[in-house]
């Protein structure tokens, strides 16, 4: 089952997670730690986004498994010119939905994270959210990711420590969901991987490792509250 690296319309695979995020994506943004609702979130993620962003001007940015659009609206609202793809139409639907209701311009595609429809060096940012884990092909993955990069952008993964205690209700956990039982053990990083081994997987394609920001109070000197949703990898 989905030995290849095939497109999104064909691998057996990922038409079961693309079932299950069109399944959610009418609710997604009401599930824990899909949306920004308290002023602590608030400052992480601008803290996280300053960090990412680096005083540069506007930039290119793709942000890949966008979902419903969460990092491509910060990246846009922040005067950035940004381009969003999912596999899942209804995802799509709903971030383009959002977009023009806010009358934000952001370009929604539908597209396969593992397979780009875009020139090498198109971009100067390429960031994704909680997207790794799911994808089958995860190493080949960043390795797309950097050929749509321009020399010298920037490749951002934010994902977190899953952390048992902080589990999500059922409904709302992918990992234990009728669609991923089915496919679970076809996806390498369902587990979870460490940040060292992400980094080598984009350091052995050229890419040099930029500055971690872990927003966990055990590593990071400002210590935001344990109850912050970004320092965990829900889904
Ligand atoms: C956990 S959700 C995260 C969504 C968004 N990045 C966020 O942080 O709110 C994972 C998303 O990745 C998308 N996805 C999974 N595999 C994909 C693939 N191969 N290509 C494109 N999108 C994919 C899913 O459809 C889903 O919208």
């Amino acid at each position: 089952m989905g030995g290849g690296r095939e497109s999104g319309l064909t691998d057996v695979v990922k038409q079961q997670v693309a079932a299950h995020w069109n399944r959610r994506a009418p609710s997604f943004d009401e599930d824990f730690g899909h949306s920004i609702r308290t002023p602590a979130e608030r400052a992480a993620w601008d803290r996280i986004l300053d960090l990412v962003l680096a005083g540069r001007g506007a930039l290119h940015a793709l942000d890949v498994g966008c979902g419903t659009g969460f990092l491509a609206f910060e990246l846009a609202t922040r005067g950035h010119h940004v381009t969003g793809v999912d596999f899942a139409p209804a995802m799509i639907a709903e971030a383009r939905r959002k977009a023009a209701a806010r009358s934000v311009a952001i370009r929604f595609e539908e597209a396969d994270a593992e397979q780009l429809p875009f020139a090498p060096g198109s971009f100067d940012l390429v960031i994704s959210r909680h997207l790794l884990w799911t994808l089958p092909h995860p190493e080949a993955a960043i390795d797309e990711w950097i050929r749509v990069l321009r020399t010298g952008g920037r490749l951002v993964v934010v994902d977190g420590h899953l952390d048992g205690g902080l589990a999500p209700p059922a409904s709302e956990n992918a990992r234990t969901s009728p669609e991923y039982a089915a496919v679970g053990d076809q996806l390498p990083f369902l587990g979870g991987r460490s940040r060292e081994d992400i980094e080598k997987r984009a350091t052995s394609c050229g890419a040099k490792p930029g500055r971690p920001y872990e927003n966990d109070p055990d590593h990071h000197p400002d210590r935001p509250p344990r109850d912050d949703p970004t320092r965990e990898g829900e889904l």
